[in-house]
Formats: C-alpha cells, sequence, structure tokens
C-alpha cells in the first residue's frame, strides 16, 4: 500500500511539473465557507424556523429598506406577479423596457409573463455599456423598465432616466460594480443573490432593496413581504442536497489536488473537459433552474445579513485580479478579446468585479480554441450566463454565442493569471 501511494505521489509531481495539469481554476467560483456549510450541515439536525415579518425585511438607510427572498429569482418572479395582479394594471397591457442582456433566470422569468411584443429591447453601444432607446420605441408608455448590469461595472443608462418617466426602474446589480455605487440611479428596486459565486457570497438566499416611495400606487414592498410569507419553507432534503453539492463544487473548485486528480481521471477515461464542464454546469443545483419559489429560513437571512459586509474585499479581490489579468494584453488584443473592457485603453483604470473570466472569441477561432485548451488541461465553457430574449436581433445574439469563460481568478495565484493570460494570447498560433 505504502509504495502504491508513493509512487501515485510521485507521478502526481511528475504531471505537475510538466504543466500535465494545465492552469488551475474553473469557469466558476464558489466563496461559500466552511463556517456556513457547517451552519447549514448542522441546521439540518433541527427544525427549520419560520422568518417572521420583522425577520424578512429591514431598513437599509433613510431611502430604501430590504427584503430578503429565498434568491433573487424568487424575488424577481415575486416581483413581477405581483405587478401584474396590481389593480392599476389588471384591465390593460403593460409595456416593459429592457436592456438586451440578461441573466438566463431574469429573461425566462419576463419571457414567460409578457408578449414579446410588450417587451421591448433597448439598444447597446458598440462598447456594450451603454443601452439607449431606439428611435421607434420612444414614444411607448413604460411601466416597468428592467435593466441588467454586465461585465463587473454598472451600464451607462443615462438616457432611460433623462427620457422615460414614471415607469418602475429596476436593476439586476448582482454582476454590476461596486456595491457602493449601486444608489446612483436611484433605481427602484435593486436586485442581489447570495449565491455561491456572488457578493456577498452564501448557499441560499438574496436580497432586494426597495426605495421608499411617495407614490403609493403599488405598495412594492408591503406586497413582496406578504407574497414570501404565503411561500413554504425549504424541505431539509432540499437543503441537504443543496449543501452536499456545493460541498462537492467547493472542494472540486477550491482544492487544487482534488481538481487534478479529477482532470487525470477524465483524461484517462478519454474525456473531453470541455465537454464535462458543460455538463456539470446545466444539471448540478449551485445553477439550480426551477423550484425556487419558496421561503427563505430564519438561518439563510440570519446567514445573509451577517455576511453583507464581507462584500467589499470580495470586490477588491476581483478587481486586483481582474487587473492583472487584463493589463497583460495589448490595446489591441483588449479591444478584440474584451470589447466591453475598452475604456480600459483610454482611462487605464479597469476597475471590475466580475466574478468570471468573460472572453469574445470570433466563431472562426473557436473550435480551434476549445480544443487548444482542451489539449492543455484549461476549462473552457461557452457563456452559460448571458442571455438574450428570443426576439432581439440578431446581432446580439451571435455576440452572446461568442463569448467564453476561462477559469475564475478569485482563487489564481499571480503566477497562474499571468499564465493564463499567456495561452489565450496564443491561441492564434495554434
Ligand atoms: C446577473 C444575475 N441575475 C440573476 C441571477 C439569479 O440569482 P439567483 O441564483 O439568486 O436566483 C444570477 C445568478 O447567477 C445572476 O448572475
Amino acid at each position: 500500500m505504502i509504495y502504491f501511494i508513493l509512487s501515485f505521489i510521485t507521478i502526481y509531481f511528475i504531471l505537475d511539473y510538466l504543466s500535465f495539469f494545465g492552469v488551475f481554476g474553473v469557469p466558476g467560483s464558489n466563496q461559500v465557507t466552511i463556517k456556513c456549510l457547517y451552519q447549514y450541515y448542522c441546521s439540518l439536525f433541527d427544525t427549520f424556523q419560520k422568518p417572521s415579518i420583522q425577520n424578512l425585511e429591514s431598513t437599509y438607510n433613510n431611502d430604501y429598506d430590504t427584503v430578503y427572498g429565498y434568491c433573487c429569482r424568487q424575488l424577481f418572479n415575486t416581483f413581477i406577479q405581483n405587478m401584474k395582479n396590481d389593480i392599476n394594471y389588471t384591465n390593460r397591457t403593460m409595456n416593459i423596457g429592457v436592456s438586451p442582456i440578461h441573466h438566463t433566470s431574469f429573461r425566462d422569468i419576463l419571457e414567460q409573463n409578457f408578449a414579446k411584443e410588450n417587451i421591448h429591447i433597448f439598444d447597446i453601444d458598440e462598447n456594450y455599456e451603454k443601452i439607449t432607446i431606439p428611435e421607434e420605441k420612444k414614444d411607448i408608455d413604460y411601466d416597468i423598465i428592467v435593466i441588467t448590469h454586465l461585465w463587473g461595472k454598472y451600464l451607462d443608462i443615462t438616457d432611460i432616466k433623462q427620457n422615460i418617466k414614471g415607469a418602475i426602474l429596476v436593476e439586476d446589480v448582482i454582476l454590476a460594480g461596486e456595491y457602493e455605487h449601486e444608489f446612483n440611479n436611484s433605481a427602484d428596486l435593486l436586485f442581489h443573490s447570495c449565491g455561491m459565486d456572488k457578493r456577498p457570497s452564501s448557499l441560499f438566499g438574496g436580497y432586494v432593496h426597495i426605495k421608499n416611495n411617495d407614490d403609493d400606487r403599488f405598495y412594492i414592498k408591503e406586497h413582496m413581504l406578504q407574497s414570501i410569507q404565503e411561500l413554504s419553507i425549504p424541505t431539509k432534503r432540499e437543503v441537504f442536497k443543496k449543501t452536499f453539492d456545493c460541498t462537492l463544487l467547493y472542494l472540486l473548485y477550491n482544492v487544487r489536488c482534488i481538481q487534478n486528480m479529477v482532470k487525470l481521471f477524465l483524461y484517462v477515461r478519454g474525456y473531453k473537459l470541455s465537454d464535462i464542464i458543460q455538463q456539470i454546469r446545466k444539471n448540478k443545483p449551485g445553477f439550480e433552474h426551477s423550484n425556487y419559489m419558496k421561503e427563505p429560513t430564519k438561518l439563510m437571512i440570519d446567514t445573509n445579513k451577517s455576511i453583507y459586509n464581507t462584500q467589499q474585499d470580495t470586490e477588491k479581490l476581483f478587481i486586483k485580479n481582474n487587473k492583472l489579468f487584463i493589463s497583460q494584453f495589448t490595446d489591441k488584443e483588449v479591444a478584440v478579446l474584451f470589447p466591453w473592457n475598452k475604456d480600459f485603453i483610454n482611462t487605464n483604470s479597469h476597475i471590475s468585479c466580475l466574478p468570471y473570466n468573460a472572453v469574445y472569441i470570433d466563431e472562426k477561432y473557436q473550435q480551434r480554441c476549445i480544443d487548444y485548451f482542451d489539449r492543455h488541461n484549461i476549462c473552457i465553457i461557452n457563456n452559460p450566463t448571458y442571455k438574450t430574449f428570443d426576439h432581439a436581433n440578431i446581432e446580439v445574439k451571435t455576440f452572446l454565442d461568442n463569448i467564453f469563460y476561462l477559469p475564475c481568478l478569485y482563487n489564481l495565484t499571480k503566477r497562474e493569471i499571468v499564465h493564463l493570460s499567456k495561452y489565450l494570447k496564443n491561441i492564434k498560433n495554434n
């Protein structure tokens, strides 16, 4: 046995020395703490507590209150259902103005609840950072505007704010910039997720900041609290399954030797790394698609309130690592590989809190690129997060099809970040 273990360790280190394991990291992140996992496991031995109405909300500041949910998509769906049932809208069709790119869950909720004629897609500029209203959509009477911020920074929505009056402004700020700037647009609702890869990072939960409005037509907060209280809390089985899956992902994402062993196993069995990652991303509950209309337990809310202030440190880490990675590329390369970061060239002050490592790869290089990364045992996956609407124009669809995710940078060393950039620069030569 001892000989077997020693030979195994020797082979492992030889393979490591020969760079067989490529670059560490996967196209997803998991910043959940061991303490948080431990608390959820312990809670399985106790009765789950339903939160009181006081638990479900808190005062954020003079202008905003916060409501806590089971996840962000639950909160958004609850908001949309409540608006549809609102007395002000029951006898007429609602018009929704949207930025063109959203998370799959938000896109699905909008498409399931409104006809495509009533979902009006705004334009995004060629740098993918400014949202404008197309000429022919300027005279529409909008009821709700939904903007999803992208690229770990805030989109410029000045045009929307100046030209649309009276609509409820909703912002998905999960993948936006530093959280202290999130109130700059004075949005009516700001949606957050506390998923394992978000800021702040936990296992369950999300929250929404809701503006205290003089406009008492909608009672958004009150209706939201009432609707959440009518939902059932998750079963122990559901909490166990998600906690267990998250633990597995935690080990796979964050422990080098485990990740390397999995790569070795896949190689020996003849599997393509990119295919396996795509499947994990599709099927694992960290990325759950259904059965989310639940009420959070008291533990979920208490946990998320207690980690609220960890956001800043996570942001600093992402900004530092993203900056290092991007600064390895020439201006020309940045414009091609990260077109949403062109302002970095002008200002030389790249500030992106994006947890993912997104890169644009033109269709003609895609297969070559996937094969190249597979050959070097480096993870790559076709964009699983950013989606557009069925009736969006072909340019946006093609653009999203050309986005790929490389290993996230949050747990890479400086050397590994530089190393990864070299692989990316090499694509054209291979
Ligand atoms: C931009 C964005 N919006 C919405 C969501 C949905 O959040 P949740 O998983 O908490 O429902 C996510 C989650 O990944 C996201 O990245």
